[in-house]
């Protein structure tokens, strides 16, 4: 984690702050972490095999390499998010499944469908994929299309022109709901140990969440992101741009009350990945 973000920092202090991440480094380590022992034995074994050595087969561990490569696979930024119309708080995938230059299905829930699709050939005899980079970019991606903020509106690039203080610390909108909610969730209540809020993540998933993680798992085809993407941008619009101008100081009022809808985006995240993943492997 300090290697990332010394490495980030050394060559792109400015990008890390302005660009769209979707989860930061601990959102994406928790949906992985949430996800991986959800994993049915088909499932597990293609990922086991799928990533690398050095991964020592712990998918959280590689949830931040698509933001990573971002420099490097150029064409993948756009991948991270979706810009829907200012406002309208709806998403529709023919209308904004697109890149800034308007070619289709570049965008979140477009790449979750091309790389879902890339891993359903794995059982198949010389893919033409990379199915290790295919693994990686599906479980980022279904990460991020879970932070309220990357189904955001197009002219604030989603709340990443909001300027806002997070207390005292001078940051955008988009990084308080990548980050700071988390950051600030972790050194309050967990002691900065984000394994403790794993782990209480994971007991509300099979307590006070049991009955409805059978519905957030609900899919009629392989890989449902149309429905993820539409619930974001209505909490987009409930919790994270709502009483935010640009300058607000957002403090405990706002941390205290958007708390639960990130525990939630993140469970969620974490069990429709592996039930991706379920569905994907057979
Ligand atoms: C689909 O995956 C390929 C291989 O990584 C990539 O070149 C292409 O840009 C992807 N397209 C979308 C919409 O994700
Ligand atoms: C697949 O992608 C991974 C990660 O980028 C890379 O390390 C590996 O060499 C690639 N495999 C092949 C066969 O190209
Ligand atoms: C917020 O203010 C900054 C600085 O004045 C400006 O650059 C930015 O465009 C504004 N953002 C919005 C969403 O109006
Ligand atoms: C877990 O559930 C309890 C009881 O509803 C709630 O108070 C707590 O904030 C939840 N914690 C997380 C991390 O979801
Ligand atoms: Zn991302």
């Amino acid at each position: 984690m300090e290697l990332c973000q010394v490495h980030i920092l050394a060559f792109a202090a400015l990008m890390r702050c302005t660009s769209t991440n979707g989860w930061g480094i601990d959102g994406h380590l928790i949906t992985c972490r949430l996800a991986q022992p959800r994993l049915s034995k088909a499932a597990a074994d293609a990922v086991s095999r799928l990533l690398p050595a050095y991964a020592d087969n712990d998918l959280g561990s590689l949830c931040s390499w698509a933001d990573r490569v971002k420099f490097r696979y150029h064409w993948s930024s756009a991948l991270h998010y979706i810009d829907t119309p200012d406002k309208l708080c709806s998403y529709q995938y023919t209308r904004d499944c697109k890149d800034e230059d308007g070619i289709r299905d570049r965008c979140v829930a477009g790449a979750i469908y091309n790389y879902t699709n890339q891993l359903i050939t794995y059982n198949t005899p010389n893919s033409q994929y990379n199915l290790t980079e295919a693994l990686l970019f599906l479980a980022h991606f279904i990460g991020d299309i879970h932070q309220p903020l990357h189904v955001g509106f197009t002219s604030d690039r989603g709340g990443n022109t909001v300027g806002v203080h997070w207390y005292t610390a001078k940051t955008v909108l988009h990084h308080a709901w990548d980050d700071s909610i988390i950051g600030t969730a972790e050194q309050r209540f967990f002691d900065s140990n984000v394994d403790e809020l794993i782990s209480t993540l994971q007991t509300n998933i099979t307590t006070v969440w049991a009955g409805q993680a059978k519905a957030w798992e609900a899919c009629s085809r392989t890989a449902c992101p149309d429905a993820y993407a539409s619930e974001g941008v209505r909490a987009a619009c409930d919790w994270a741009y709502k009483g935010v101008s640009n300058g607000s100081v957002l403090e405990d009022d706002y941390f205290l009350s958007r708390y639960p809808v990130v525990n939630m985006r993140l469970a969620q995240g974490g069990v429709r990945l592996a039930a991706t993943l379920n569905r994907i492997f057979g």
